[in-house]
């Protein structure tokens, strides 16, 4: 798999628990700052085409059983604004 580069900003613009949202080549990008790493998606959601980037974080919810919940990478989980 070929990966291809683009310089999109200086980093300080990408504080840790940020998220931007970039232009590359005509696409949206969104780039987040996830506890120091960064991670680049498209701002798009394969659903109904939403705007997933402008989508609020939440924590992944894991179950064991009926009525059991339990929460861990929090802030981790982006969910696109139209439908979560
Ligand atoms: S468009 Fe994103 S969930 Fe429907």
């Amino acid at each position: 798999m070929q990966t291809t580069r683009f310089v999109v900003a200086p980093i300080s613009d990408f504080p840790s628990g940020t998220r931007k949202i970039v232009t590359v080549n005509g696409h949206e990008i969104g780039v987040f700052n996830v506890e120091g790493t960064l991670y680049a998606i498209f701002n798009y959601c394969p659903h109904r085409a939403g705007p997933l980037c402008a989508g609020r974080t939440r924590p992944l919810v894991i179950s064991s059983g009926v009525y059991q919940r339990e929460y861990a990478r929090e802030g981790q989980i982006l969910k696109c604004p139209w439908h979560q």
